[in-house]
C-alpha cells in the first residue's frame, strides 16, 4: 500500500474490503510559548496526515518529552490543548507516553480509517488536474517574526489562528469534490511537498503565484530577511529540481520555500470538479484558499514557477 517511497508521511494497512487504518506520528519542539496553544497546534499538526489521505481521524496518542525542571501544569496545559483539537476532529486521546529531556517536544500517533478505494495520496495527481491550496503561507517567517520581536499581537494572533485550524473542513471539501491527489504543506514549504507531489504522480506541477494565498504580513518581514533557517535549508534541497519562469519577487520565492507548521492542503482535482471544490470550501473552509497551478505532462523540472 502506501509506503515510504513516495514520501507519503503516512503508513496505511487493509483490514478489509471496506477499511483501510492510516497511522501517523508527528512532534515537534514549542512554536509558540504558550503551552495550550502550543498543544492544539501540534495536534493539527498530526491529525493534518490522516486528514490529506482522505481518511477520518478515530483515535490518538500522545508522545511527550518533558525536563523535570519545569512546573509539570506546562505539561499538563500542552496536553489539554492537544486533546481539545483531537475532540474537535471528531476524535478521541487514548494514552501516550512522556520522556524526559532537556527540550519540551509533543506531537501525537494518530489512527484514522478510510476506504481503501478512497484513499487520497500525492501520487494521484493526473495530468490537466488543477492545483488547490487551502491554507495561506509565510507562518515559519511570522515565527521567526514574533519568536525577534519583530511582530505584534495581531500578527500572532492571525498565525496562531492559521496553524492550529484543522484540515478537517479542507479533507471533506476535496473529499465531497472527488481529489485525484493531495499532500499537506509542512516542514519542507510548499515546493518542497509539491515537489514530491510531482515526483510521486509522474509529472510536472506548474505554479502560479499571482493568486497564492499569503499571510501579508510574512511579505514584509521576508522583504527585511527574517527568513527561518529550514527555508535556506528546503531551497538548498530541491532548488535542482525548480524552474522559475516569471519574474518572481525574491520575498515571494522565500515564502515557496518557507517551512510551514501545520499548513494546509495542497489538492489535485480533475478540472470538470474544481468548481464543486471551491464551492465547499467557500462554503466550510475558514482560511484563505485559491488555484495556484495546475498539473501538467513531465518537464526537466518537478516544478516549474510563473
Ligand atoms: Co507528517
Ligand atoms: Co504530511
Ligand atoms: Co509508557
Amino acid at each position: 500500500m502506501v509506503g515510504f517511497d513516495t514520501c507519503d508521511d503516512a503508513a496505511v494497512y487493509k483490514l478489509n474490503q471496506e477499511q483501510a487504518v492510516i497511522q501517523t506520528l508527528d512532534f515537534f519542539t514549542p512554536v509558540v510559548d504558550d503551552p495550550f496553544t502550543f498543544g492544539q497546534i501540534a495536534a493539527a499538526n498530526a491529525l493534518s496526515d490522516v486528514f490529506a489521505m482522505g481518511g477520518i481521524p478515530v483515535t490518538a496518542m500522545n508522545i511527550a518529552c518533558f525536563p523535570s525542571c519545569l512546573p509539570p501544569g506546562i505539561l499538563g496545559e500542552i496536553l489539554r490543548g492537544g486533546a481539545e483539537k483531537v475532540k474537535e476532529a471528531g476524535a478521541i486521546v487514548i494514552g501516550g507516553h512522556t520522556v524526559e529531556d532537556r527540550e519540551p517536544k509533543y506531537g501525537l500517533s494518530v489512527m484514522g480509517l478510510v476506504h481503501p478505494k478512497r484513499i487520497v495520496t500525492n501520487a494521484g495527481a493526473e495530468a490537466g488536474d488543477v492545483l488547490v491550496l487551502t491554507k495561506p503561507l509565510g507562518v515559519g517567517i511570522l515565527n521567526t517574526a514574533i519568536k525577534g520581536e519583530l511582530a505584534d499581537e495581531a500578527v500572532y494572533k492571525k498565525n496562531v489562528e492559521v496553524m492550529s485550524y484543522l484540515n478537517q473542513d479542507a479533507s471533506r471539501a476535496m473529499i465531497k469534490a472527488g481529489a485525484s491527489g493531495c499532500t499537506d504543506v509542512t516542514g519542507f514549504g510548499f515546493l518542497g511537498h509539491a515537489a514530491e507531489m510531482a515526483e510521486a504522480s509522474g509529472f510536472t506541477l506548474e505554479i502560479r503565484t499571482e493568486n497564492l494565498p499569503v499571510l501579508t504580513e510574512s511579505i514584509e518581514f521576508a522583504r527585511m530577511g527574517i527568513i527561518p533557517a529550514g527555508a535556506y535549508r528546503n531551497r538548498e534541497f530541491i532548488q535542482n529540481k525548480i524552474k522559475i519562469l516569471g519574474n518572481i519577487p525574491q520575498e515571494i520565492e522565500d515564502i515557496l520555500y518557507d517551512p510551514q507548521t501545520s499548513g494546509g492542503l495542497l489538492i489535485a482535482i480533475r478540472e470538470s470538479n474544481v468548481e464543486m471544490l471551491l464551492q465547499e470550501l467557500h462554503e466550510k473552509n475558514r482560511t484563505p484558499f485559491a488555484i495556484v497551478g495546475r498539473v501538467k505532462k513531465k518537464t526537466n523540472y518537478s516544478i516549474e514557477v510563473k
